[in-house]
């Protein structure tokens, strides 16, 4: 340890050769886990003062680490430290500095852990802030499909199914089955916080310590809940990581999802969408062009979600317990992921500001593909007590009977509905009314306007 000063390894009272530059090169990760440098510091600092009350160090060497950590703080705030990949990671840096800083009696600060707890620590108090922040991310973006929802509760669109006129619906209700989504996302971040919350300090390098430390001590201390309850598992078990990756895969997933959808209906087929100047891009040959460069990019990105949640899985498949090098990749991964879906959010929420339906052609696609067949099948079963498969295939004849005389279903009259079914009465004729329609679809989380208004009024007081 003394020769630390002199700015070599920690190994090298055992290690003789210096590490060959190449893996120096490959082996570092000082350039990615900086960032967990002020949980690194608060994780130290909690551990001195765990082996002072524990009488394992004195008092006078807990204040000496306790200042140079602090001072090392200011120093990585100001940009003042020196980040270097001879001292691999952030844990050795810290650790280095600190001798620089207070001399020898920084070699106590590693009394009793290792620097395999010390990451998982670090890891997990990172995660716990980055999972709060993604779900303030997730509630803007709620926050502003609702509005664009409450806007939207009388504007009639075609549902579909198999991308075929289905039946008709509000906007403002297909907006809020992605606000159901976005809340199923912040559940699935928030139930990692179980895991998140058993603290891994002090299992040291996989087995435990002779030392008379108090786990729960720095429990608290670091706001943990509970301590690990297994050291080889607690230094092996990456499935915290696992899970955050899988919830940012979902949650991507569902952008991708709405991300296409108002790709195809902004085309110039569907046209149903209108994307303000803000969020599209043009064509450096084709003058006309507004492309929806955004909504791909938030499409595409799944791709990297998807591939670092299997990064994760290969890197863990079939990996021995307890510590490999193996595992030092999670950080990049996971930091990737986590800046990416908040990029993400922040892009789909300036989306969902700078978007608007084209009521006109909305309405006008409504009305083709007999979508109202459905509402009169219904009809035939609660006015002429017929069985629904009965009254579906009386529709249908009113269907083919219809598209053979290129008309809409509004567009015929009693006469010719009475040649298919004579008992039918002028009332039928409302049936095919859109607004009707969906006012009609009053089962809990149908799209009735009423419904809707009453989601809504739910989801704000939320
Ligand atoms: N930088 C390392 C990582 O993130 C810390 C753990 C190192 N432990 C070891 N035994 N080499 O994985």
């Amino acid at each position: 340890m003394t020769k630390n000063k002199n700015n070599q390894a920690i190994w090298s009272s055992r290690i003789k050769k210096k590490t060959s530059s190449l893996f120096q090169k490959v082996g570092n990760s000082i350039n990615i886990d900086k960032r967990l440098y002020k949980e690194d510091i608060s994780g130290s600092i909690a551990h001195v003062e765990m082996l002072f009350k524990q009488k394992i160090i004195s008092f006078k060497i807990k204040n000496k680490i306790i200042y140079g950590l602090n001072k090392i703080n200011k120093e990585i705030i100001n940009n003042k430290f020196e980040f270097n990949i001879e001292y691999e990671d952030i844990h050795m840096n810290i650790e280095r500095r600190l001798f620089q800083i207070i001399g020898e009696e920084a070699g106590y600060v590693h009394t009793a852990r290792s620097r395999n707890d010390q990451v998982i620590t670090d890891f997990k108090m990172w995660m716990k802030t980055a999972t709060k922040e993604i779900n303030i991310n997730i509630d803007k973006v709620i926050k502003s499909t609702i509005i664009l929802a409450e806007k939207n509760i009388k504007t009639i669109m075609p549902g579909f199914t198999h991308l075929k006129n289905a039946q008709a619906i509000s906007f403002a209700h297909y907006l809020m089955s992605y606000v159901e989504m976005f809340n199923r996302d912040k559940k699935r971040f928030l139930n990692n916080l179980d895991s998140l919350d058993e603290n891994p300090l002090g299992v040291a390098a996989l087995a435990g310590t002779s030392f008379n430390i108090d786990r729960n001590y720095t429990t608290k201390k670091l706001g943990f809940n509970r301590p690990t309850n297994n050291s080889i598992d607690t230094i092996s078990d990456r499935d915290f990581v696992l899970d955050f990756l899988y919830a940012t895969s979902i949650c991507s997933m569902h952008m991708s999802r709405i991300a296409e959808e108002l790709i195809i209906w902004n085309s110039d087929g569907f046209n149903l969408i209108n994307l303000s100047d803000k969020i599209v891009t043009g064509s450096s040959i084709m003058p006309q062009k507004k492309n929806p460069d955004l909504l791909e990019y938030l499409r595409g990105k799944t791709g990297n979600f998807y591939g670092n949640l299997f990064s994760m899985l290969t890197i863990l498949k079939g990996l021995p317990l307890s510590y490999f090098k193996d595992l030092q990749d999670d950080k990049k991964i996971v930091f990737e992921s986590n800046d990416n879906l908040n990029n993400c959010l922040k892009i789909f929420d300036e989306v969902l500001k700078n978007s608007n339906p084209n009521k006109i052609k909305m309405l006008e696609l409504a009305n083709n593909g007999f979508i109202t067949a459905t509402d009169l099948a219904d009809y035939l079963v609660k006015n002429h007590s017929m069985s629904f498969r009965k009254a579906y295939q009386k529709t249908s004849a009113i269907v083919n009977f219809a598209e053979k005389r290129k008309k809409k279903l509004n567009q015929l009259t009693l006469e010719e509905l009475k040649k298919i079914e004579p008992k039918l009465k002028d009332d039928v004729l409302k049936v095919f009314d859109l607004g009707n329609s969906i006012s009609s679809k009053i089962s809990y989380g149908g799209t009735s306007f009423d419904n809707i208004k009453k989601m809504i009024i739910k989801y704000k007081k939320k």
